[in-house]
């Protein structure tokens, strides 16, 4: 049977729209930002070892399943899942999938707006020629100077809150296109002259060797490297699901999610090339934690041919980078608002941003007045403050339960039949992908779960 439904939010124009709007949605601080700095702290080479098998084996899976689901059901994820339960003949249960999602885009936003802040804030210190010749000590300055007062980190928190707020407001589509069109190779061109100086840091090979040679690894690591794929290519919480639900029929789905995987991760891989060879040269340490890259790239500004313009500009597209991963992050809960409450999307979007903003007060407060307030939970994290645990909850615990209960979804509910039809690919795609949801995926993230408890041991 061929779905006939169609979204009451519009359409993208095309496939090529599709791939520019998730591709917005995946790269984002978790590239720039994250990624570098938890590599950092879990040892280098055999997280990215791992982080890389999961997007391969996991991620791009998820990815296409996302995409269909959402393109099947063209609603909200939690009216999809609705829609597409009663559909296959399915417990209506499934529905809370689509609740979770929406809990974690505001889980996330509420810290990552804060973070987008501090890219912000750096935008107009680089552009104040504050990094100009720059120390180590002078960098780790003016970063704590930053985080260590509240109040600011509250100014650039609302004002990223209100950027997020007005693009969602007047639908996602409008200015995104263009947006991500241009932005996304601008930021590339930044990122690759950013590794072209650090290479002329004669520490380019020991960044190299810190990122690609196998070490230790422990459990934990484990469950944040695949935590990590599912952030990085915004998964398992609905982003994706949103947008695939906005994707014309008969655009390839299997092309589109590779694409998209292999971008991401190359603007991961390039950030870490970028920021460990200035770690070893200035002998920082690599797990620095999440001021990272703020005290890292602004050296390499400070010190390169036109790095006030260079580094602005940087910050600028770290920014807009953010903003386009942000959109993404409470779109489902609109969409959801506008379908069953009648909402209009302006009310929708600012409810749901000020709600996002109240929480994120809580991750300002963790790098300044709370940040001692810190608590464990057994098995799962020791001294974790507000913003650690929100961080850890969403990205290592509900996006791989999201993504376990969306390949159970995709691959055990609905039938066959129905997922061939709307994937609409090559026999042997197909059966790769099938093979991949039904066992790979739910088996590789419960041992990760089950191996973090000690219920096993890898
Ligand atoms: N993928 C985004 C990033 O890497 C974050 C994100 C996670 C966006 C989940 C949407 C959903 O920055």
């Amino acid at each position: 049977m061929t779905s006939t439904r169609k979204s009451i939010h519009g359409q993208w124009s095309s496939r090529l729209v599709f791939i520019l709007a998730a591709t917005g949605s995946a790269v984002g601080l978790g590239n720039i930002w994250k990624f570098p700095y938890i590599a950092g702290e879990n040892g280098g080479g055999t997280f990215v070892l791992v982080y890389l098998l999961c997007i391969a084996l996991i991620g791009i899976p998820i990815m296409m399943a996302e995409t269909m689901i959402g393109r099947r059901g063209r609603q909200s994820p939690i009216n999809t899942m609705d829609a597409l339960s009663k559909e296959e003949g399915r417990s209506h249960g499934w529905v809370m999938l689509g609740w979770m999602g929406v809990v974690a885009g505001f889980l996330i936003l509420s810290y990552y707006s804060v973070i987008a802040g501090w890219a912000l804030s750096y935008i107009f210190r680089t552009a104040s020629g504050a990094f100009i010749g720059v120390t180590t000590d002078g960098v780790n300055h003016i970063f704590s100077e930053l985080v260590t007062d509240p109040e600011r980190l509250l100014a650039w928190h609302t004002i990223f809150m209100v950027m997020t707020m007005i693009v969602v407001a007047r639908g996602v589509k409008h200015g995104l296109e263009k947006a991500v069109r241009f932005l996304m190779p601008t930021l590339l061109a930044l990122l690759l002259m950013t590794v072209a100086y650090s290479m002329t840091t004669g520490h380019f090979m020991e960044g190299v060797r810190f990122l690609f040679t196998p070490g230790k690894i422990s459990g934990q690591g484990v469950l944040i490297a695949m935590g990590h794929a599912f952030f990085t290519l915004s998964l398992g919480m609905g982003a994706i699901m949103v947008y695939g639900s906005y994707l014309p029929r008969h655009t390839s789905i299997t092309q589109a999610s590779v694409i998209i995987a292999i971008a991401d991760t190359g603007v991961a891989l390039l950030a870490g090339l970028a920021i460990f060879p200035i770690v070893f040269a200035n002998g920082l340490e690599p797990g620095a934690g999440p001021g990272l890259i703020f005290k890292t790239l602004p050296i390499a500004f400070g010190h390169m041919e036109a790095g006030t313009m260079i580094g602005t500009a940087f910050f600028i597209l770290l920014v807009f980078a953010a903003w386009t991963s942000a959109i993404s992050l409470i779109e489902p809960a609109v969409a959801w608002l506008v379908e069953n409450q009648g909402m209009n999307r302006i009310y929708a979007a600012v409810w749901i941003g000020i709600f996002t903003w109240f929480l994120g007060i809580g991750s300002v407060l963790s790098f300044n007045i709370w940040s001692e307030y810190t608590w464990s939970v057994p098995f799962l994290f020791e001294n974790k403050n507000f913003f650690d645990t929100l961080d850890f909850v969403t990205a290592n615990l509900m996006l791989p339960l999201g993504g376990l209960f969306i390949a159970i979804f995709a691959a055990w509910v609905m039938h066959e039949n129905s997922t061939r039809d709307e994937l609409d690919t090559y026999n042997i795609i197909y059966r790769i992908w099938h093979f991949l949801v039904k066992y790979i995926t739910p088996i590789a993230v419960i041992i990760v779960f089950l191996n973090v408890i000690g219920v096993i041991s890898l």
